[in-house]
């Protein structure tokens, strides 16, 4: 019997991606599911400036023998993973070694203060193999308090961790909100007081 339409969409949803599919859901597609707004406030607080996935490859590349990606029991880590670029680039050499994207993402471990890095990085290494979930939930960690202070103990989703990430989650929508808000109420007092034009004419005196 042929499978129906959604029957085949699970399947695909069941089977691992080829190395060219991975590539392109972690350098654009991820993209389309999470976007982070980040002011430039943020970007001083927490130092977030994440590596060229060109430059991951290259350093890994020459930092490793070949071996090293055929391994899939080398436990690979990133302390402050921010996107995963470190990750991606690592599941992206073992598929390239042969690894099926399920042995590429399984013994990787990240740690972030910021939870929508922490999203952003899970989407980018689960590429919508949702069945892959809690191996990214588990080893994907949030913690406030950041790396210094995590006990290293990568254990299962909980319902307090999933509440508490949620609430997180909320806070930085609102804030998200709060920021939008206000640059639109700048823009539109700049616009009523034509307060650009006035600066220009300022500046060219
Ligand atoms: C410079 S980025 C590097 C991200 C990633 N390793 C890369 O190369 O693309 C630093 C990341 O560390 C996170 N971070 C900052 N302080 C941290 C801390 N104390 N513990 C864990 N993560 C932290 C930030 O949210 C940010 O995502």
């Amino acid at each position: 019997m042929r499978p129906n339409f959604t029957d085949s969409l699970m399947l695909k949803n069941q089977l691992s991606p080829t190395y060219d599919e991975f590539y392109d859901w972690v350098t654009s597609g991820y993209k389309a599911k999470i976007n982070i707004h980040r002011s430039k406030g943020r970007v001083v607080e927490t130092n977030e400036i994440f590596t060229s996935l060109d430059i991951v490859m290259y350093g890994l590349e020459l930092a490793y023998p070949t071996e090293f990606f055929k391994d899939p029991t080398i436990l690979y880590s990133d302390n402050c993973v921010g996107e995963g670029a470190w990750l991606v680039g690592m599941a992206l050499l073992r598929m390239k070694n042969g690894l099926t994207h399920e042995e590429a993402i399984n013994n990787l471990r990240g740690i972030d203060i910021m939870i929508d890095n922490i999203d952003a990085c899970r989407e980018r290494l689960l590429c919508n193999k949702e069945k892959l979930r809690p191996i990214v939930e588990q080893n994907i960690y949030h913690h406030s308090k950041g790396a210094l202070k995590f006990s290293y103990n990568f254990c299962p989703m909980t319902i307090t961790r999933r509440t508490r990430e949620d609430k997180l989650r909320k806070k930085l929508e609102k804030e998200k909100l709060k920021a939008q808000k206000a640059t639109q109420e700048k823009q539109n007092f700049e616009r009523v007081f034509n307060v650009k034009d006035s600066k220009k004419k300022s500046t060219n005196r």
